[in-house]
């Protein structure tokens, strides 16, 4: 795989640029591909968590925030992130991610400021696309994405980051 620099049975480096979205399917399929690589022989949820949002982070551009939160006592919880510090619990039903938690579906909005009840961790945020996290029926959080531009995130962005969401929780005990 273009990039990637195997060093040991126990570690993987690689260099990490952010994707060409010309063709952002391709981009997506691409990422999907570095996803499965990272997390193969790990099965910790909290670990491949944040290198899902590592990975993430530093391939696709304009992002202010990307992470995790999980869902713990029924109440959403600060995971693995990259960005600004964020607000640690969120209950269910609130905010963008309370909202996918309830519906199970992802929830895409073009513009934070028009969405009623939406949770600003970072001022810098005008756009977000939550993906829920559902393994065997179960949910165990969402997987949250935030950029500074206006409708930054569409439907492929939609469909790539659900494969990602997918790959995450398959590779996940
Ligand atoms: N905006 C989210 C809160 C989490 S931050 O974006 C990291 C929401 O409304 O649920």
């Amino acid at each position: 795989m273009d990039g990637w620099k195997p060093s040991s049975q126990i570690a993987v480096m690689f260099e990490l640029k952010p994707l060409d979205l010309a063709d952002k399917a391709a981009a997506y399929a691409e990422l999907e591909k570095q996803l499965r690589v990272l997390l193969l022989g790990e099965r910790d949820f909290i670990a491949n968590c944040a290198n899902t949002a590592a990975l993430i982070w530093c391939s696709l551009p304009d992002l202010n925030w990307a992470g995790v939160y999980r869902l713990v006592e029924n109440e959403l919880v600060l995971g693995p992130f990259q960005g600004k510090p964020a607000c640690v619990r969120i209950k269910l039903g609130k905010g963008v991610c309370g909202t996918a938690v309830a519906t199970r579906q992802t929830v895409l909005v073009p513009n934070v400021h028009e969405f009623p009840g939406h949770i600003a961790c970072d001022s810098a945020s005008n756009s977000e696309i939550v993906v829920p996290l559902v393994k065997d029926g179960q949910l165990l959080g969402v997987l949250d994405l935030d950029s500074p531009k206006l409708d930054r995130f569409d439907s492929v962005d939609q469909a790539g980051l659900e494969r990602l969401a997918a790959v995450l929780v398959a590779g996940s005990a």
